[in-house]
């Protein structure tokens, strides 16, 4: 399994009927925002704290949503938050959301297809729970992208669902994979990325995919550090 199995005709017309609700985000889980939110709150603290730890000036949620993420988590920690989502409905509800706030651009993309402004950098891009709707080849491309807007010392989040199937496994519903460990630690190898924390998401119900916490940062830079 490479990703190749995804349609983007066909997961962008899934999400285009999905209502633009913290339940429509999650599947039918809203409840779970909560845990979820918590437990990333925990480990966003912590990279802080590390060694040559990102700073707070700016982040970017990557398949944001309703910017459930940008509002309940990033605009506590940054000065400043954009939005990447190929949802137009999505965007409109978040933009409305986060009228006022520090939610400054709203940009509707896909990741495949995203290029970002040279003169923004971020100091954490967020992407969670999005990149099983992204072929392999695309999303080595995309992470490569997202490594040139990293400021110094900036790190990418990913957190995402894994399986326990070391293939990974396909939903032909809304037309996503669901990648092991080792697949996503194969795209970040190929991104010249590597792994500087890990925390596995606590207390959801059994049942529900193992979900995983991972910051990357470009191995390049670590010759920095
Ligand atoms: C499960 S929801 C998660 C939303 C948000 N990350 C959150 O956790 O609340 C998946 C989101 O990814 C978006 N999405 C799906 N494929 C995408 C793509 N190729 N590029 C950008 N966004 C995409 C969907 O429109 C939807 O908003």
């Amino acid at each position: 399994m490479d990703g190749s199995e995804i349609n983007y005709v066909k997961s962008k017309d899934y999400w285009s009927n999905i209502p633009a609700s913290l339940n429509g985000m999650l599947g039918g889980f809203s409840s779970l925002t909560t845990l979820d939110v918590n437990d990333s709150n925990v480990f966003l603290k912590k990279l802080f704290k590390i060694e040559n730890g990102p700073s707070k000036n700016r982040a970017l949620d990557c398949g944001a949503g309703i910017g459930r993420i940008t509002e309940q988590l990033l605009s506590k920690h940054f000065e400043c938050i954009d939005l990447l989502e190929q949802d137009e409905k999505f965007l409109n509800e978040a933009k409305l959301k986060l009228d006022g706030t520090n939610a400054k651009n709203f940009y509707c993309v896909s990741l495949q297809d995203f290029s970002p402004d040279n003169d923004i950098k971020y100091d954490v891009i967020w992407i969670q729970w999005v990149l099983g709707y992204v072929t392999d080849n695309d999303l080595v491309e995309f992470l490569k992208k997202c490594c040139k807007s990293l400021n110094k010392n900036g790190l990418i989040v990913v957190k995402e669902n894994i399986s326990s199937n070391e293939e990974g496994e396909i939903d032909t519903e809304d037309s996503s994979v669901t990648r092991s460990f080792g697949c996503f630690c194969y795209i970040f190898q190929k991104a010249n990325l590597m792994c500087v924390a890990r925390r596995t998401q606590r207390n959801f119900p059994t049942g529900l995919y193992k979900v995983e916490m991972l910051a990357l940062r470009p191995v390049d830079n670590l010759k920095q550090i």
